[in-house]
């Protein structure tokens, strides 16, 4: 049985769910395969007008579906609104793919035949989520999985199960068949077990999990096993790079936003904060200064940030402020560790007993040697360190192998193509925040942060399509491909002569 509570107000039961076992998982991803055929028989057209109509549903309980992701998940009703607009969106950009999903036609190297390419489904989709964005991220997976013509198992966290069964009801009342988008809660080792046993027997044909690089390792290599790659979406350590020319006001903007949004809860935010030695001491006294006088608690309200999702997650930046040196500078607000009434924080808004809320942290003095240097903390803790050329803030931004998201201030254009050359992140932000990625341009890492897989936009066709090609030959005759050449007369040793 899982308890979901809201992490701003703990006695707030959100809702109360029976966690399904091994078997009710396997029974779900049998029923989704079997369900598959039927469901790519649908013209991708007719697939699309479902998609929209998901879309026009989510737009109209936007308000009620957000406030339910800041009372489950904790973070900010300002940010919740954009995670539900996020799902919107990505319903709008795959309803118009609907009629695309093209193919193409390609020249024959003989007379008379012709060749085409055409995207099929992969078929039936295991899709594993976290609680950090309950809706925007699995609507990454489950819309352009839907429309390509697969159907989709999903294991939502055990965190947001109210906004997990909220959206699929909505997908439910667009259109999508039961069948077609089933929904299960249940904890990790039965997930994997039930991933294991749908990969041996044929129900699962695509894995995509978003969550902790650990987790990703073992879904992949389980994947690999059955001669699939998942897509996945892991963490980050992302590194935000400010030069001496930078718009310094702008830079402090995106990096509080980027560094303490949703708690630091989100695989883009900021990890390590880069910052010039000409501007070092200026830009970190205003950012602490930022951070000190910024309003957490109570996210119905105007603060920077709620609660963490849950206590797991605060058990675990617990466990990073452990790794804070003797030669590291604290800073950020009046202690470290959970806001209580005995540790309280100053522009504390609402009651700081009642939820999981923690102090932000700025961690500076960092070198590349520090373990704070390369975990990713999940949490609100920034750490800060120095730099002195920009191949060395590069060298610092990729030294820890992690590759999601980057970002640089700057307003030199050659520091911002250089830097987007040298940086390993699959994502390059320029004078903006390392998160708030839009909809429809590819999302995803490389490293430790993923294995290449994109999501959003018409890359991630490429997660839930496979490429059929077809050759006709209609001449009445075998052509033998690469021996039957078309003979063609020219002059080899023609030379102009030109005085
Ligand atoms: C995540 O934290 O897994 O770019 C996704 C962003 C959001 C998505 C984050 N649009 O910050």
């Amino acid at each position: 049985m899982f308890t979901s509570t809201n992490p701003a107000r703990q006695s707030d039961v959100v809702t109360t769910i029976p966690a399904s076992s091994t078997e009710e998982m396997v029974a779900a991803l049998a029923a989704a395969k079997l369900a598959q055929k039927e469901w790519a028989a649908l013209p991708a057209p007719a697939r699309g007008r479902i998609i929209a109509n998901v879309g026009r549903l989510v737009e109209k309980n936007k308000e009620a579906l957000s406030k339910l992701v800041t009372r489950e998940m904790g973070k900010v009703y300002r940010e919740a609104l954009g995670e539900v607009q996020e799902v919107i969106d990505t319903c709008d950009f795959f309803l118009g793919e609907g009629r695309r999903l093209y193919g193409q036609t390609v020249p024959s190297e003989m007379k008379n035949k012709n060749l085409f390419t055409f995207r099929m489904p992969v078929g039936n989709v295991f899709i594993i989520t976290a609680g950090n964005f309950p809706a925007a991220v699995p609507s990454w997976y489950i819309v352009p999985a839907l429309l390509a013509g697969n159907t989709v198992v999903w294991k939502p966290s055990e965190f947001t199960p109210a906004v997990a069964h909220a959206l699929t009801s909505l997908f439910h009342a667009g259109g999508v068949p039961t069948d077609v988008l089933k929904t299960v809660v249940a904890e990790g080792p039965d997930t994997f077990a039930a991933l294991e046993e749908g990969l041996k027997r044929g129900y699962i044909n695509k894995v995509g999990f978003t969550g902790s690089t650990a987790v990703g390792r073992k879904i992949g290599a389980k994947a690999g096993e059955y001669i699939q790659s998942a897509c996945l979406e892991l963490g980050g350590k992302n590194p935000m790079v400010v030069m001496p020319d930078a718009n310094l006001d702008l830079a402090l903007e995106g990096a509080l936003f980027a560094g303490f949004g949703t708690a630091g809860q989100r695989c883009t935010s900021l990890g390590t904060l880069w910052l010039h030695e000409s501007i070092h001491d200026e830009f970190l006294s205003r950012y602490i200064a930022l951070v000190e006088n910024a309003k957490v608690g109570d996210p119905m309200e105007d603060v920077l940030f709620g609660p963490m999702i849950s206590e797991k997650y605060l058990a675990n930046h617990l466990e990073h402020l452990k790794m804070i040196q003797p030669h590291h500078k604290v800073s950020g607000s009046t202690a470290t560790g959970r806001i209580t009434k005995a540790s309280p924080r100053k522009n504390f808004v609402g009651d700081p007993d009642q939820g999981v809320f923690a102090h932000p942290v700025i961690v500076s003095g960092i070198t590349k040697n520090d373990e704070l240097y390369r975990t990713e903390t999940f949490g609100p803790l920034v750490t800060v360190g120095k730099f002195s050329t920009l191949d060395e803030a590069i060298e610092l931004s990729n030294g820890h192998g992690y590759g999601l998201s980057s970002a640089i201030y700057t307003s030199n254009p050659e520091s911002v193509w250089r830097f987007r050359e040298g940086i390993s992140a699959g994502m390059v932000s320029i004078n903006n925040s390392t998160s708030g990625a839009e909809a429809h341009l590819p999302f995803g890492g490389n490293g430790m942060s993923g294995n290449g897989s994109r999501q959003s936009g018409i890359w991630v066709l490429d997660q839930f399509t496979r490429w059929q090609s077809m050759n006709w030959d209609w001449s009445n005759k075998l052509q033998k491909a690469q021996m039957d050449l078309i003979e063609i007369k020219h002059d080899p040793k023609f030379m102009l002569n030109i005085k």
